[in-house]
């Protein structure tokens, strides 16, 4: 008998709900994005963001159910990490139904559900598999050797790539969120007109950072502020890449891993996409564009692994928005 996940995903500036079912087929989505309410601050706000999800989830959760058909079999929802205000909004949602309709609920990691919007286009991935995970708030390299099994290569040591992108758009003056106008700035500029830092790129470790990246142009404008934006966000964004491609090489070649997949928002820079379709030799896995940043459809895939491997939350579940990736079932 088919299985059907409801998928609902609040850990920050994004409501999505979606309905999956366990041939890999999205059956109805709904994203909510609230990237409009946040623009004039320049970031997301954390109270709004609640606020937001809080409006938007019930309509949405509505017209989800109403397309994908009667028939759901659990509920799944971020449970970290990512803003309280943001998560509860989700989860207790979630419980609710569950309560309500005598299913399971089924805690998911937001990184989870990265990995596994990949899981959303055919062919999907096989394991074992190495995961690079590149967001707002993560940047790291996952050994996956069987689902649900996470070894955590390396990680950044301060700023995520996508919040570099973020940093660095706001030192342009380009509008948030910066990592679509870094890339769309950097289509007419001179990836080598500035030679940022590439933090960490001879060394065998496996870790990222990105703060320095970001000081660095801080610096270059204070020391030209008349430079070329094009040509600062092309060299940024050059050497934002290259660190991800070497430490993606290394991991190849330390776990042996047969299969990458690169998922999060940074995964839909397409400066990103020709560099990994250059230089990796193993097959490479992408979400469609659409499920890189945050959205319903990759919890509910996460969710239904985990309900066929009978790995359940209950009412007592509560967000963690702290959670680690090492132990995300906790
Ligand atoms: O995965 P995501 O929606 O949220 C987190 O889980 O953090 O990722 C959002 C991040 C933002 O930092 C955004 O600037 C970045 O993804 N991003 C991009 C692009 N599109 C979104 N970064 C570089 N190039 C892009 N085209
Ligand atoms: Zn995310």
């Amino acid at each position: 008998m088919t299985v059907r996940i409801l998928g609902i995903e609040t850990s920050c500036d994004e409501t999505g709900v979606a309905v999956v079912d366990d041939s890999h087929t999205i059956l109805a989505e709904r994203l909510a994005s609230q990237i409009a309410v946040h623009a004039p601050f320049g970031g997301v706000v954390p109270e709004i963001a609640s606020r937001q999800h809080t409006k938007v989830i019930s309509r949405l959760t509505e017209e989800v159910l109403e397309e994908a058909g009667p028939g759901i079999d659990a509920v799944a929802a971020t449970n970290g990490p990512g803003l309280m205000g943001s998560l509860l909004v989700g989860v207790n949602f979630a419980k609710a139904l569950s309560y309500a309709w005598k299913i399971p609920f089924i805690p998911v990691h937001h990184i989870e559900g990265h990995i596994y919007s990949t899981f959303l286009s055919s062919p999907p991935p096989d394991f074992p598999l190495l995961a690079l995970i590149v967001s707002g708030g993560h940047t790291q390299l996952i050994y996956c050797p069987s689902p649900l099994e996470y070894q955590i290569l390396g990680s950044t040591r301060d700023d995520a790539v996508g919040e570099s992108f973020d940093k660095v758009a706001r030192l342009l003056n380009l509008p948030y969120p910066g990592g679509p106008s870094i890339q769309k700035a950097a289509e007419s500029g001179d990836p080598r007109a500035f030679d940022f830092p590439r933090p960490f790129l001879t060394s065998e470790t496996l870790e990222f950072s990105y703060s320095g990246l970001k000081t660095a142009v801080l610096y270059q404008l204070q020391k030209t502020p008349e430079a070329s934006v094009p040509d600062i966000a092309a060299s940024f964004q050059a050497a934002a890449v290259e660190v991800l491609i070497v430490k993606t090489l290394k991991a190849l070649e330390q776990t042996n891993a047969p299969c990458l997949i690169v998922a999060g928002g940074v995964a839909s820079n397409q400066h990103l996409r020709d560099e990994l379709a250059r230089h990796i030799q193993v097959p490479v896995h992408l979400p469609p564009k659409a499920l890189c940043v945050d959205n319903g459809p990759m919890i509910a895939q996460a969710g239904l692994v985990r309900y066929k491997h009978n790995e359940y939350g209950d009412l007592r579940t509560t967000p963690r928005p702290g959670i680690s990736m090492s132990r995300p079932g906790d």
